[in-house]
């Protein structure tokens, strides 16, 4: 593991080293929000990092975590510890592909920590992640974080969110400006108090977007096995996969 790691590191349920971005505070600040869905939820984490949120999210509360990144050590993690019910698509996505997956699926829960403000169309980025889900907690750099890595698109991606009104969970504080906030900022846009049960992720969206972990491979000969290379409606909730009822329904 690299030295000055962004996230803590959960192996196997412990955390094994700690990083530098206040993992736990974040966790507790965004806590309540996963305690409000009450029954199973899907969780998407885009730029999961080390996955240290969709882990805990996962282990406390049996969530489907689908975790999107780009990061080697991720994998490594992943196949260490095999968390369960636990999904990692390795992609670092562009806005096409943010459209893409919101146009193949929704979830309950979307984090979106610390990643739009790297995106140079942030404000596309940032209305169709803001279209995934019923619950969408987004992390920032605030105005005074004049450290933080792109500044300058993190400057107008705060002024367009603080602008659509969402509840302040906190304001830890940054990493990269000393006595500089990176606020958490919840978007609620559930329908109804429960909204409709659903769990899993569609197999087609993990053969898109290049699911590494649990194995692709199995999923790829799942689906053709089964004939439904275009059936959007089969899932694998982390543990197993539903196509028999998908099938049965069908036949
Ligand atoms: C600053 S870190 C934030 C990590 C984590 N969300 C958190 O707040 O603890 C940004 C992470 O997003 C990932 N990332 C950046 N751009 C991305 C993209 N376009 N698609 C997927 N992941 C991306 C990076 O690889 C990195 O792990």
């Amino acid at each position: 593991m690299p030295a000055n790691i962004y996230q803590d590191v959960i192996l196997n349920g412990r955390v094994i080293a700690r990083g530098k971005t206040h993992c736990a505070t974040r966790y507790a600040l965004l806590r309540p929000t996963l305690e409000s869905v009450r029954r199973p939820f899907r969780l998407l984490d885009i730029g999961a990092n080390l996955g240290y949120f969709s882990f805990r999210a996962a282990a406390d509360f049996g969530a489907t975590a689908i975790m999107i990144d780009e990061c080697e050590e991720l994998q490594d993690l992943c196949a260490t510890s095999k968390p369960s019910s636990v999904v990692y698509l390795k992609r670092r996505c562009s806005v096409a592909d943010l459209e893409r997956l919101a146009a193949l699926d929704h979830f309950d829960v979307v984090l979106a920590l610390n990643v739009l403000h790297h995106f140079h169309n942030w404000r596309r980025a940032a209305d169709i992640v803001l279209s995934l889900g019923d619950r969408v907690i987004i992390q920032t750099p605030g105005t005074d974080d004049i450290w933080a890595d792109d500044f300058a698109l993190a400057q107008g991606l705060i002024e367009y969110l603080s602008a659509l009104s969402p509840r302040v969970l906190g304001e830890p504080s940054s990493h990269a400006t000393p006595d500089g906030k990176r606020p958490m900022l919840l978007f609620d846009q559930t329908k109804s108090p429960q909204g409709e049960a659903e769990s899993g992720i569609k197999l087609t969206t993990l053969v898109a977007f290049n699911c590494v972990y649990p194995d692709a491979i199995d999923f790829r000969k799942e689906l053709r096995t089964c004939g439904l290379e275009q059936h959007t409606g089969c899932v694998f909730d982390g543990k197993d996969i539903h196509h028999r009822k998908v099938l049965a329904q069908l036949t």
